[in-house]
């Protein structure tokens, strides 16, 4: 992979150019157009079961916010809903913004162009009570999920729900990632069909617990670094 350097002179992998990726969406028979429809069931569940008032959604690494634009566009609480979708890709970011526009989801969503590992730009979407993780586990190291999957105690409200994707090519990640989720609190939610193909998982747990308290460490530390 070509390296850039960063201001400190350190070589840092260049970022893949994601813009392509998101054609898969338009191709039916695709299997993110099947992982699709099992996300949005999942946001629409999530949704019915919030509680009155307001509904907190912090979805990192968003895309193009395919997901979440058109169940909100037909959910009955979407008056309800603070979205903010963090996208580091500007030409991403602004398709998603589009998207929400088109929807007159302005006063809902917000999106955001940045790090979607920094926490500063969480802002007072935590604690959440959904945390989209989708389409971020399999581009990160084993140390960075659990690292995400343990602060995401800190970032989801008691009740709230997790929806997280990974691919089943190495199932024995998925196992530990659901253990990871465990000893943060959650419970198992949901998981996907394990008849779909393996490179779709997609699955959900329940924050069982208050908020955790933040870690001795700093707080600010970013929660994971994309190296595919
Ligand atoms: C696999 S795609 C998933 C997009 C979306 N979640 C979905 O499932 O359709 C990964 C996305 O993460 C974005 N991304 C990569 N690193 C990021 C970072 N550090 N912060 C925010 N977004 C990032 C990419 O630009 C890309 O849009």
């Amino acid at each position: 992979m070509d390296a850039i350097v960063d201001p400190d002179g350190e070589p840092t992998p260049e970022l893949r150019d994601w813009k392509p990726w998101f054609a898969a969406y338009d191709d039916p028979e695709s299997p993110l157009v099947k992982r699709l429809a099992v996300v949005q069931q999942g946001i629409r569940r999530a949704l019915d079961e919030a509680p009155a008032g307001t509904i907190r959604v912090l979805y990192l690494c968003a895309g193009e916010g395919r997901d979440l634009v058109p169940v909100l566009a037909e959910h009955p609480r979407r008056a309800d809903v603070r979205a903010r979708l963090i996208e580091f890709d500007p030409v991403i970011a602004q398709v998603a913004r589009d998207r929400v526009s088109a929807a007159g989801l302005e006063a809902a969503i917000e999106v955001v162009t940045g790090d979607a590992g920094d926490p500063a730009l969480f802002g007072d979407h935590v604690p959440a009570d959904l945390l989209l993780l989708c389409g971020i586990f399999g581009n990160i190291s084993e140390a960075d999920i659990h690292h995400t999957v343990a602060r995401a105690a800190h970032l989801t409200a008691r009740g709230g729900t997790v929806i997280w994707t990974r691919h089943r090519h190495d199932p024995a990640v998925v196992l530990r990632i659901h253990d990871w989720f465990a000893e943060a609190g959650f419970a198992d939610l949901w998981q996907s069909d394990a008849e779909l193909p393996t490179t779709i998982f997609v699955a959900a747990n329940r924050q069982e617990r208050e908020p955790a308290a933040p870690p001795p460490s700093p707080d600010d530390q970013k929660l994971f670094t994309f190296i595919r």
